[in-house]
């Protein structure tokens, strides 16, 4: 299926990747020293797959790598998990979690691939959680910023490519991964605006910190993106589309690489008694800039005119007086892709990205979710997913030869995760893990047909080269 691709269109240092985080995949071993993360909490409360095991990458990282360098990888994108490498409100770095990283990193370094870390995936040390309310409380800007500063003094020169935090809208609007579980629907969403403000403020630090440290590398921040199709021509419609998006992510983004909101989100967080809490001194560090925007997208979705009252029974950032989001009819369904597929929200919702900031983007995440099992032949036949992928890798080719600054290209996931809210019952991985959500089995893995596929592919475009 890359008959559709123009795979001479991919330069030849195109970061060919992919993608995991830490609390998805890693699990535990004796000893480790780490601290509890919200996540760890939430998945053990779930009653599915939880992060003790996850998929075992603690014990399986050599095998994984090796994977990893027979499909080609040039860069993998990673998580470092915050409370393994700083465990308490100590401040004080766990030798074992750093460590454990030095081999991660140290074996990519060996088989070839790029290591591209992101410093902070959902997974917040609950012992800050505790101690005064994570990232509700302005303290959570010097944990980041002195995690952020063991990180890059201690893999100066191993890792050159960083993300700071990765879809910092789920991450401050999920209350099981920052422990915002204020009852009152406002102070909720207050509280969540606040908690943004305070995420890019310790983002924006980590930017300086970074060019001091360790100059010749790159940060940038790893944006859900939210492409919002007007449901119909009604004006009315496509003002509520371009609300929801600016409300989504334009005013994180406009934070992560302008250091400012837009007059309409400033209006908007004003009017509705929203407007967190800044210091005077934010001013400055917000001046700093990022290198790339990471760029995640599975689906677009669409929004119409706000009819009725605000419904909070909705995900957090759905719950505006501004718009309602609705299904768009034209797209095909799937079990876990209930949005719909759409490639070609990939292609303009990045136009979009690049037209605003003039930054490159790499794709950090996209992939296709569905229930799997071993076939009678032992392997794992995933055809849909070498469809969805073919058609959004179609999408930036057609990006690369408009001339749009698009950097690589990572899917979600290079193995079974835990998904963040399903466990095992939904997977993305090229890589399939054999376990089930309670019996871990021996966690074999098993290249799925996706995985030789990813493979040929990569290898086609980088031919000739
Ligand atoms: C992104 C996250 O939101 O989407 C990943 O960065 C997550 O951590 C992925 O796993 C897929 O979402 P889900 O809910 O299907 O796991």
């Amino acid at each position: 299926m890359t008959e559709s691709i123009n795979t001479k269109i991919f330069p030849k240092d195109f970061l060919w990747g992919a993608s995991a985080s830490a609390f998805q995949i890693e699990g535990r071993y004796e000893n480790d020293g780490k601290g509890l993360a919200t996540t760890d909490l939430a998945t053990r409360k779930s009653g599915m797959a939880d992060t003790d095991t996850a998929a075992d990458f603690v014990n399986h990282y050599k095998e994984d790598i090796t994977l990893m360098k027979e499909m080609g990888l040039k860069i993998y994108r990673m998580g470092f998990s915050w409370s393994r490498i700083m465990p308490d409100e100590t401040m004080n770095p766990n030798p074992e979690g750093l460590a454990f990283y030095d081999k991660v990193i140290d074996a990519l370094l060996a088989a070839g691939i790029e290591p591209f870390v992101t410093l902070y995936h959902f997974e917040c040390p609950q012992a800050l959680v505790e101690a005064f309310g994570g990232w509700k409380s302005r303290k959570m800007i010097d944990h980041y910023t002195a995690y952020a500063k063991i990180c890059f003094t201690h893999f100066k020169g191993r890792v050159k490519k960083w993300a700071t935090v990765n879809e910092q809208l789920i991450a401050a609007s999920a209350p099981d991964l920052n422990g915002n579980f204020e009852k009152d629907p406002h102070l909720f969403q207050k509280n969540i605006w606040q908690m943004h403000w305070h995420i890019s403020v310790a983002e924006h630090k980590a930017f300086a910190l970074l060019k001091k440290i360790d100059p010749q590398a790159v940060i940038g921040p790893v944006c859900s993106i939210q492409v919002v199709y007007p449901l119909t021509c009604s004006p009315a419609d496509v003002e509520a589309a371009a609300h929801a998006e600016e409300l989504m992510e334009f005013s994180l983004l406009d934070l992560s690489a302008r250091g400012k909101w837009s007059p309409y989100v400033v209006h908007y967080l004003k009017s509705h008694d929203l407007y967190p809490t800044c210091d005077e001194s934010d001013a400055e560090v917000m001046a700093s800039r990022p290198d790339f925007i990471g760029v995640n997208y599975y689906f677009s979705i669409c929004a119409k005119e706000k009819t009725g009252p605000v419904n909070y029974n909705l995900p957090p950032f759905w719950v505006s007086d501004a718009y309602d989001i609705a299904g768009n009819p034209y797209l095909e369904k799937t079990e876990w892709m209930n949005m719909g597929i759409d490639p070609d929200g990939l292609k303009n919702g990045i136009e979009k990205i690049i037209l605003r900031y003039s930054l490159p983007v790499i794709v950090t995440e996209n992939g296709m979710a569905a229930s799997e099992k071993i076939g009678k032949d032992g392997k794992v036949h995933d055809d849909y997913r070498i469809s969805y992928l073919s058609q959004h890798i179609e999408k930036i080719a057609e990006l690369l030869e408009e001339g749009w600054p698009v950097k690589g290209y990572c899917p979600w996931s290079f193995i079974d995760v835990i998904s963040s809210h399903q466990g095992f019952a939904k997977r993305y991985g090229f890589v399939y893990i054999d376990r089930e959500e309670k019996d871990l089995k021996e966690g074999k893995r098993i290249r799925k047909d996706s995985f030789g596929w990813y493979r040929n592919l990569i290898k086609e475009c980088l031919e000739g080269k």
